[in-house]
């Protein structure tokens, strides 16, 4: 199973599902929650895709196993004011890896057997503490791509657990 986490326009669970995976999308934002699930029905996908709205992974009961989680996440550090649609897309707290952090520490805090974590940040976005925490969690940490964008590099970050088996594709 995997978790596509502030899944917006559902662009992630639609290509998730499309590889064969069963996929729980997420997001804070009721719009995009609707957003997504026209999209995913119009791709004729639905019967792949669960939907739930919900803050980061605060809906998931405790030791819960998922198999790869993707997080598109907001990463740019902004001392405006949080609370729509469009905010809520690029916003990560005054640091910028607001939600990156809190996400990581859900993880632990709920004792989530996780493969494979997939998520993007920004040479802004300071997540230093989160990157060490995922290492004290077991996790090979590496950053496995990046582009330049006009003021900051966007980069992805990959998490892998290798004690944990991973069923890719059909759960
Ligand atoms: C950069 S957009 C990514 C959208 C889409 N996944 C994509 O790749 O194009 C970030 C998404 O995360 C959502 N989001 C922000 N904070 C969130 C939170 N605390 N819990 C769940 N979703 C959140 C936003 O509403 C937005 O849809």
């Amino acid at each position: 199973m995997a978790l596509d986490v502030g899944t917006g326009s559902g662009i992630l669970a639609l290509e998730l599902a499309g590889k064969g995976w069963s996929v729980i999308a997420t997001d804070l934002s009721k719009e995009a929650v609707e957003n997504a699930v026209e999209n995913v029905e119009e791709a004729g996908l639905r019967g792949r895709v669960e939907f739930v709205r919900a803050d980061l992974l605060q809906f998931l009961r405790e030791g819960v196993k998922i198999d790869l989680i993707v997080f598109n996440a907001p990463y740019l550090p902004s001392q405006e004011p949080v609370g729509d649609t469009y905010t809520y897309s690029w916003h990560g707290g005054s640091k910028g890896g607001e939600a990156i952090e809190r996400l990581i520490g859900i993880i632990e805090e709920k004792g989530l057997e996780v493969g494979e974590i997939l998520l993007t940040y920004s040479t802004l976005s300071h997540i230093e503490e989160g990157i060490s925490r995922l290492r004290r969690m077991g996790y090979k940490v590496e950053t496995i791509d990046e582009k330049p964008d006009f003021f900051h590099k966007i980069l992805l970050l990959r998490a892998a657990k290798p004690t944990i088996k991973q069923s890719r594709g059909k759960t």
